[in-house]
């Protein structure tokens, strides 16, 4: 049971928070929801019942399961009036842009769920964050392509809805593929949660203040959108397409070691894992088999990854810094080969991971010893001295 569960952190009290939702085992590459392995939610569960694990501790029944979907549901459409909102955007903004000012712009339309203290309004704002960054992301895609924003379907699954907001066109019929929305449901499994990253750590430390949810949320997408975090998986796909070809894969490996260049093997490295991370290779195993059931399987990208991979692990350098693929390094693949423009790849993050940032939101909140986040610093600045007056200084 919860606390049983004894281990050894490898760190010093360096932690920020404790936590009964992910365990991260760096030095094993191993990662847990609540104690159930990745490896086995992603191939047995599916998204909507990892999100009433990550909010509620315990997998559903059939029927909280029910109730649970029927009211993320019933929550996926927008308030008419945000569409104006979208608008106001030009037609060639970053799609992150975009998701960071509609999520931040909630709390003006539901303001009805922005009390933090009220435990019914803390839940009516994790089912709309939940429910409603699908509707959002299709519509920053829909928007940023010229194409009309397309509404959400109660008949539809959470993934095959997304699909469906994204894809469809209102000048013809779309039939949303069960392999497509497999590939989904399984790739917003694997980013749900990963403990107190840097943009769970900016959701918490927003919260701590009492901010509301969707504006903590918000600043947990502005953080997610650097490349050094959820923004790899686009830059991934940018070296790849960079490297081109195999052969060229010795001279990008010795500019990832120069510490002169600012290259860096995107898709590679963790602060966590010093062994593989088990979601990439999740991501890996199953790679072939969606670009196989979409005919895409020749898709020369995923040749090279794997030649990429393959180098990099029997090099030295890599070898000596524990430096293997990460989450980000094929999940562009197979974003690209769903049809995702690479501009879509971190927004397509940040949707799936909302349900960990509000679910260690929400554990925060519910903590009675929950105080302000406020970190401490190192001073390393001048000591005590008299103010110079102008007609003074040099
Ligand atoms: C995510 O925290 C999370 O849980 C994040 C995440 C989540 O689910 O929320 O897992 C998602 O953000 C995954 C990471 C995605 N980012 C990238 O793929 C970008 C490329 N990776 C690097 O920028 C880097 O690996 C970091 C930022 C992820 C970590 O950098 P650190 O903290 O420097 O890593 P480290 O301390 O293990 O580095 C050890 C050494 C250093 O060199 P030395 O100082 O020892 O000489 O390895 C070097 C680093 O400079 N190094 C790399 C490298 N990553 C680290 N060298 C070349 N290429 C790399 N990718």
């Amino acid at each position: 049971e919860t606390g049983a569960f004894t281990y050894d952190p490898g760190f010093t009290s360096t932690a920020s928070c404790s936590s009964a939702i992910t365990f991260i085992d760096g030095g094993k590459g191993q990662l847990m929801h609540r104690g159930y392995s990745i490896e086995d939610l992603a191939e047995k569960s599916d998204f909507m019942e990892v999100c009433y694990l990550l909010l509620h501790g315990e997998l559903p029944s059939h029927a909280q399961k029910a109730e649970f979907e029927q009211a993320i549901t019933y929550h996926t459409m927008l308030h008419e009036q945000m569409l104006y909102f979208f608008r106001g955007f030009r037609r060639d903004a970053h799609p992150m842009a975009v998701m960071v000012g509609a999520v931040g712009a909630l709390s003006a339309f539901y303001h009805d769920s922005t009390d933090i203290t009220d435990p019914h309004q803390r839940m009516v704002a994790s089912h709309r964050l939940i429910a409603k960054m699908p509707t959002i992301a299709a519509m920053a895609y829909k928007f940023s392509v010229g194409q009309p924003f397309i509404y959400p379907r109660n008949d539809l699954s959470y993934a095959e809805n997304f699909l469906y907001m994204t894809f469809a066109v209102p000048a013809e019929e779309y039939k949303v593929s069960p392999t497509l929305a497999r590939a989904m449901d399984k790739i917003f499994i694997l980013h749900a949660d990963h403990e107190q990253n840097a943009s769970t750590s900016t959701v918490r430390i927003a919260g701590s203040s009492g901010a509301n949810p969707f504006a903590c949320i918000a600043a947990g997408i502005a953080s997610l959108w650097g490349p050094a975090h959820g923004g790899a998986n686009q830059a991934v796909l940018e070296m790849l397409q960079e490297i081109g070809h195999k052969d060229r894969i010795p001279e990008f490996l010795e500019r990832a070691k120069d510490k002169n260049d600012p290259f860096r093997l995107m898709g590679f490295g963790h602060r966590v894992y010093k062994n593989y991370d088990p979601r990439a290779a999740v991501l890996r195993n199953s790679a072939h088999e969606v670009l196989d059931e979409l005919g895409k399987r020749d898709d020369p990208l995923l040749d090279l990854a794997m030649e990429l991979e393959r180098i990099a692990l029997e090099d030295e350098y890599f070898v000596s810094k524990n430096l293997f693929p990460n989450v980000d390094f094929y999940s562009g693949i197979i974003l690209k080969a769903m049809g995702f423009p690479s501009s879509m790849f971190t927004v397509l993050f940040a949707l799936a991971r909302t349900v960990g940032w509000v679910a260690q939101w929400k554990e925060m909140i519910e903590d009675p010893g929950q105080k302000i986040s406020r970190p401490r610093q190192l001073y390393t600045g001048y000591g005590p001295r008299d103010y110079v007056p102008m007609d003074q200084r040099d």
